[in-house]
Order: C-alpha cells, then structure tokens, then sequence
C-alpha cells in the first residue's frame, strides 16, 4: 500500500466543493488516514513549495495558499500516488480532462483546488511536513478493504 498528500486549496473551501471533492477520493476506494482543516501561515507553504522558489509565481502561490483554510488529508491504497494525480488532473484546470476534480470544477491554472504529491519522494517529504505528528495519522481497516481489492489477487 501506498500513502500520498493531498491539499485541497483555500479556492475549493471557498467554493463550497470540499465535501464534494473529499468523495471523490473516499468512493475511489481510497482510504482516509488522515485530515485536518486549518489556515496555515506562508512559512509554512514556503517550505511546502520550496522547489518552486525561484519560480515568478512562487509569491502569489504562497499567498493564495495562506489566505484561508485548506484541508491537508493522507491517503492510502495501492498505487495511491498515481491513482490520486489521474484523478487530480492536469495542473491548468482549462486544460483538465472532463472527469477530473480540476477538469470537472476548475476554470483556473493558479486556483486548481487542489494539490497532490507527485512521485513516492515527494510524498514522504510532504507527509512529513503536513503530518509531522505520527498521531495525526489513523491506523485502522476499512470493513470493505476485501472487497475494494481482490483478496487473492491484490491483498496477499
Ligand atoms: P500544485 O499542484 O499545487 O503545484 C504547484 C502550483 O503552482 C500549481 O499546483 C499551481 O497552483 C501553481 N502555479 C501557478 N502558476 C504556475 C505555473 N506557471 N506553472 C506551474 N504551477 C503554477
């Protein structure tokens, strides 16, 4: 099983597309491990686009990403970083393919509404930013886990 992050961005709490957007990951079939909702101050998203640093959006990134809530949430299955960004859709939500969250709600390149880790290093580094506290995280089994997966096949 693989666990990635996903932010969903202070444009989808304003839109009223949380509860909507969260279904998406849970009908999936992936496994919720971890959420939390708070305003996070532009350290903090400094440090979570550090890459991007040196990029002329870098500013405006980090202050639309500080300007209200977002709900930074763990997620869990097999493949679950790739199967997350298929779902998440091309970064320009113009350009998203219908049946993406960004191709299905967006009309934007900067307010995509969400974020989502993109390769199995990543993923470590921004849990471990986002959920630097291992309690935050649930360890538990979902009662239809057997019937997500083939047992057989995919869970032996
Ligand atoms: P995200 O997947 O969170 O990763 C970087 C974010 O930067 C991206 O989504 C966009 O919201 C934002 N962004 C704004 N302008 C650009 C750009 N020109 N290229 C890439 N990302 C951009």
């Amino acid at each position: 099983m693989e666990r990635t992050l996903v932010l969903l961005k202070p444009d989808a709490a304003q839109r009223g597309l949380i509860g909507s957007i969260l279904s998406r990951f849970e009908a999936k079939g992936l496994k919720l491990i971890g959420l939390k909702m708070r305003t996070f101050p532009s350290e903090h998203l400094e440090k979570h686009y550090e890459v991007h640093r040196d990029r002329p959006f870098f500013q405006n990134l980090v202050g639309f990403m500080s300007s209200g809530p977002v709900v930074a949430l763990c997620l869990e299955g097999k493949d679950a970083i790739k199967v997350v960004r298929q779902m998440v859709g091309a970064t320009n939500s113009r350009e998203a393919a219908p049946g993406t969250i960004r191709g299905d709600y967006g009309m934007s390149f900067s307010n995509n509404l969400v974020h989502a880790s993109d390769g199995p290093d990543t993923a470590k580094s921004e849990m471990a930013l986002w959920f630097s506290d291992a309690a935050e995280i649930s360890e538990w089994e979902p009662a239809d886990l057997g019937w997500t997966y083939n047992i057989a096949e995919e869970l032996s």
